[in-house]
């Protein structure tokens, strides 16, 4: 019978008569009945069907990679972030631990819904923090996106009610919504209501969130209204504070120790 695959190597099996790969020495042919009949029919051997499977994993491995590619240009569409990852970070800040272990931890994190305040000053790393866990989280295959505060206000601000609700409802096709700069809002009414849907919206799913604020810890947990309270209640009970000024960082070991997140954060 003609085959294809067969090499100058290839010898027939006098026992069984069968075509034999003359690389691997497993056959290339074998037996089946077909209505009653005896027929040969090709077959593949065992090194034709190793290289199968490692084309077939490197094809799945290309998909993989151009996933995350498309992953990553969602999740961080702000260009300056990409160049935010984990392998870049410097090792100056302590508390880049704890956002290192969220990343590694992440199924677990996702499954509890449990999302990270990042507080602390001006320049303190928070952002820096935040696009290395987007990167690392959409490395492992998820969609994530990074955003901040006045960007989903200037959205929400243009749409009437059912473009705002459609777009509160995409925010959470991301497994993890990181949004940058919670305060922006501080001294606008209207701004308050949009960040509290967002807010809200976000908590509602269970779905866990990363917020990044220059407010202290203190102002978070004693705001001074009730419009400001239902935002940071919300926030504190799904986001474990971690803060991002070392002169304060001993401080808020006890917020830590406090949250049920902590033990996946402390290595
Ligand atoms: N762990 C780190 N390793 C390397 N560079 C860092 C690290 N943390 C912060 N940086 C760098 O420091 C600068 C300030 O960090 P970042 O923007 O994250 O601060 P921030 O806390 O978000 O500040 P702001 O409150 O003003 O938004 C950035 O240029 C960032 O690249
Ligand atoms: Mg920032
Ligand atoms: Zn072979």
């Amino acid at each position: 019978m003609s085959d294809s695959t067969a090499a100058a190597s290839d010898y027939t099996d006098p026992t069984s008569g069968l075509l034999y790969c003359g690389l691997c020495h497993t056959p290339k042919e074998c037996r089946i009945h077909v209505f009653g009949r005896e027929r040969t029919i090709c077959c593949s051997c065992a090194c034709e069907l190793e290289r199968w499977n490692a084309e077939e994993t490197e094809r799945q491995q290309c998909e993989r990679l151009a996933r995350i590619q498309r992953l990553k240009a969602t999740a961080l569409q702000n260009k300056a972030l990409w160049a935010y990852t984990f392998d870049r970070d410097n090792g100056s800040n302590p508390a880049m631990v704890y956002a290192h272990n969220y990343a590694k931890r992440w199924s677990t994190m996702r499954e509890k819904g449990a999302g990270l305040l990042l507080w602390g000053g001006v320049g303190s790393g928070k952002t820096f923090a935040a696009a290395c866990i987007a990167h690392a989280v959409t490395e492992q295959g998820y969609p994530v996106l990074m955003t901040n505060f006045g960007k989903v206000l200037n959205s929400l601000s243009d749409m009437f009610s059912e473009d705002k609700n459609r777009y509160l409802a995409s925010l959470n096709e991301f497994d993890l919504l990181i949004i940058d700069d919670l305060g922006v809002e501080r001294n606008s009414e209207y701004a308050l209501e949009q960040v509290y849907n967002v807010v809200d919206s976000r908590y509602l799913s269970r779905l866990p969130f990363i917020i990044t604020t220059n407010l202290s810890l203190d102002e978070l947990k004693q705001p001074k209204d009730l419009a400001h309270a239902r935002i940071y209640d919300r926030v504190l009970e799904r986001c474990t504070p971690i803060c991002f000024s070392s002169r304060n960082y001993r401080k808020d070991n006890a917020a830590m120790n406090k949250s049920e997140t902590a033990k996946y954060l402390i290595d």
